[in-house]
């Protein structure tokens, strides 16, 4: 089952428990906006080279639309459309002022050189600059994208409006980015994990954990999980996996990290099968990387109690039915990794407000949502009796169908 059909299921399973009017369901179901629009750009040797870019604004009934930007080889719309929802389903379930979008451009950043990327970004943005906005739709960093992708939008944006700094969120620091952004994700995941353990009388100290995909979220939350006294007892990436049953030396490994690229050549460890990665002994299992990555052929092998769902989408239906037969506790994407949107906001917040708040403010007031979202899902499990999954899809769904019915319909 491919995202977009994942993604309506939850979504329809959510209606159905709240009981929503088939009419104000299919009108959460259906985007904002869908754009379409086509980028053509010399390439450094003077050729030229077209690509197409998406954005779907998909629901502003709670605030403007939030949501990345990706280049990727294969920006598929209707994955697109997924992820837009889920940005609506996921700003509602953190109680942030946002609605929900997504965006991309179907090429691969690999293959262009930086100049070439910069003129993408601002022939993308010359075309969209009327759809977005600091009380529109405010686009962030995705997959191939980064902190330089979003000063490009800023600096484009600004020709034509003036300096918007808040049109942008997971900007350079030196351009308003806010302090505690790039860890933010991990730590929201580690803040989510604590609350959740909390509930069944364990915390992270102790707890052995295995975590999928070593990059900004995978790599924070490990480093956080160490910190605490949690042990890391495997992890991969791309290049492969390695496991330490007496617990992985985090900061070796993040340094090993800078130094090479990858995990590949760790001393610290014996290199594993990554297909048995996800069915590795542990109490915790963190997927950090792609989606999809627990299905019907692994479901039913993984030995984990806890599943965090730190990368979108990494538990397909199916797996989902077979985990929960099994007891496995399973803390949703659509919460588990809010704390990279969470940040965003209070990003644009401080862009809004003219002023930058300290690490240590950031980090607390992210800390209070994730706790404070946590409760609010587990509020409608009890209400609903009901898992997590839909727990949070219940809370955000119904979140905006509130803001739907209370602006009304008159044209
Ligand atoms: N970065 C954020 O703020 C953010 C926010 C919300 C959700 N997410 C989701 O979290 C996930 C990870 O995002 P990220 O920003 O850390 O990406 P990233 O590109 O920084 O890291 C991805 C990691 O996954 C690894 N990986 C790729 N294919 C793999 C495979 N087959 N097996 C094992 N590892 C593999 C890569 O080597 C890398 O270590 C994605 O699903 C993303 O959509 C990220």
């Amino acid at each position: 089952m491919n995202a977009l059909a994942a993604t309506n299921r939850n979504f329809r399973h959510a209606a159905r428990i709240l009981g929503l009017d088939s009419k104000l369901e299919q009108s959460l179901l259906i985007p904002f906006r869908e754009i379409k629009v086509e980028c053509t750009i010399p390439k450094d040797d003077g050729s030229l080279v077209s690509y197409v870019g998406f954005r779907v604004q998909h629901d502003n009934s709670r605030g403007p639309m939030k949501g990345g930007i990706r280049y990727h080889r294969e920006v598929d719309p209707d994955e697109v459309n997924a992820l837009a929802q889920l940005m609506t389903w996921k700003t509602a379930v953190a109680d942030i002022p946002y609605g929900g979008a997504k965006g991309g451009i179907g090429c691969n950043p690999k293959d262009l050189t930086k100049s070439e990327l910069e003129r993408l970004t601002r022939v993308f943005t010359q075309k969209i600059h009327d759809l977005i906005g600091i009380h529109t739709d405010v686009p962030a960093p995705d997959m191939g994208t980064n902190a330089q992708t979003m000063a490009w939008i800023l600096d484009e944006y600004s020709k034509f409006h003036g300096h918007s700094p808040a049109v942008v969120t997971g900007k350079p620091i030196d351009l308003g980015g806010s302090l505690g952004r790039e860890a933010a994700t991990g730590r929201g995941v580690v803040f989510g994990t604590e609350a959740l353990l909390a509930e069944h009388g364990k915390s992270i100290k102790n707890m052995t954990f295995v975590i999928q995909g070593f990059g900004n979220v995978g790599s924070w939350a490990a480093k956080l999980i160490h910190e605490r006294g949690g042990k890391v007892i495997a992890v991969s990436d791309i290049t492969g996996a390695i496991r330490n049953p007496k617990g992985i030396d985090i900061p070796e490994l993040l340094q090993h990290k800078e130094t090479t690229g990858s995990l590949k050549g760790f001393q610290g460890g014996d290199f594993m099968n990554p297909d048995e990665l996800l069915v590795h002994e542990c109490d915790v299992l963190i997927p950090c990387a792609l989606g999809g990555v627990l299905n019907r052929n692994n479901a039913a092998d993984v030995k984990a109690k806890f599943i965090i769902e730190a990368a979108n989408h990494p538990t397909d239906p199916e797996a989902d039915e077979i985990l929960s037969k099994k007891g496995v506790v399973i803390l949703p994407d659509i919460y588990a990794n809010a704390g990279g949107v969470t940040v965003s906001y209070f990003e644009w917040v401080q862009n809004i407000q003219g002023f930058m708040w300290d690490e240590d403010k950031v980090n607390s007031e992210l800390q209070r949502y994730m706790t404070r979202a946590f409760y609010n899902i587990k509020n409608m499990c009890q209400t609903h009796d009901c898992n997590l999954r839909m727990g949070a899809f219940t809370l955000g769904v119904n979140r905006v169908a509130r803001a739907t019915l209370l602006r009304g319909w008159e044209a």
